[in-house]
């Protein structure tokens, strides 16, 4: 799948169902979050909440709270909660029914900015920017030379001693249904369209802990805390990583 097969996607999921295909609970499947708007936003205050007091158990809360990014920010569930901490946010998504969607939305006025990305990277943005970068259940869907691209980007965009925390899936299990779900996402595309009934489709792509690891503190990043985590669902072991970007990364890439 190319950047642009993601993209019309992930729109198209956009105008469709939207709500469903951020939070795909089965009985919300077509339209079933019409009505349940305020749980599913109330869904983002819990989970970030839950990822701030991860980082302050951890010591890894950022040391400043002006900027944060949500990357893959879809309808903005997870950016309105963060105004909460941090004094602007920017969400990023690649798909601009998403972002009207969020737009639409959006109840913190200028403190939150939305825009469309249909980049490999996060170039419209300068280094050493953000605070802090969140990512939750959207790494997952982006096949894996495009994840490594963007974890790449996460750090650059960072300020010195800036945290991000973001979740990927690393690899699924033995049952039959995790067996499933090794097959190339081409041969699970003919069983997503006939059983939700949308022609765009959400694939998967996990990358392995050992990879992810690897990859970041090649980027310059400090990897903080790894823990399970379970948006991913059953059949996969996935995990929330904390990372941060050292002070001293400046000094070492200005050289
Ligand atoms: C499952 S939704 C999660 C949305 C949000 N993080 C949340 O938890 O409410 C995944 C989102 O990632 C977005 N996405 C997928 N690929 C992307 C990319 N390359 N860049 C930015 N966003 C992307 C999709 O458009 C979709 O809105």
């Amino acid at each position: 799948m190319t950047l642009d097969d993601l993209r019309k996607n992930w729109d198209g999921l956009g105008r469709a169902d939207p709500f469903w295909a951020i939070l795909a609970y089965p009985n919300r499947l077509g339209g079933g979050w019409q009505g349940h708007e305020e749980d599913f936003f109330a869904s983002g205050e819990d989970a970030v909440n839950e990822i701030m007091a991860a980082l302050r158990h951890h010591s890894a809360f950022p040391s400043r709270t002006d900027r944060a990014l949500d990357f893959g920010c879809g309808a903005g569930r997870l950016t309105q909660a963060l105004a909460q901490h941090f004094d602007h946010v920017d969400g990023v998504d690649v798909a601009s029914s998403m972002v009207d969607l969020a737009r639409q939305h959006n109840r913190r006025g200028d403190n939150v900015d939305y825009h469309l990305n249909v980049a490999p990277d996060l170039g419209l943005f300068p280094a050493d920017t953000f605070d802090f970068l969140l990512s939750i259940i959207v790494l997952q869907h982006i096949p894996n030379a495009l994840k490594v691209r963007y974890l790449t980007e996460f750090v650059r965009v960072l300020r010195p001693g800036g945290v991000a925390a973001f979740t990927v899936p690393s690899h699924g299990d033995w049952s039959i249904e995790g067996a499933v779900r090794r097959l190339p996402n081409s041969w699970q595309n003919v069983y997503r369209r006939r059983r939700y009934g949308y022609e765009d489709v959400m694939e998967f792509h996990p990358l392995r802990r050992r990879k992810v690891e690897q990859l970041l503190r090649r980027a310059g990043a400090d990897v903080v805390h790894v823990e399970q985590e379970y948006m991913a669902g059953p059949r996969y072991t996935s995990y929330l990583y904390v990372i941060r970007k050292p002070a001293a990364l400046v000094a070492a890439q200005g050289q």
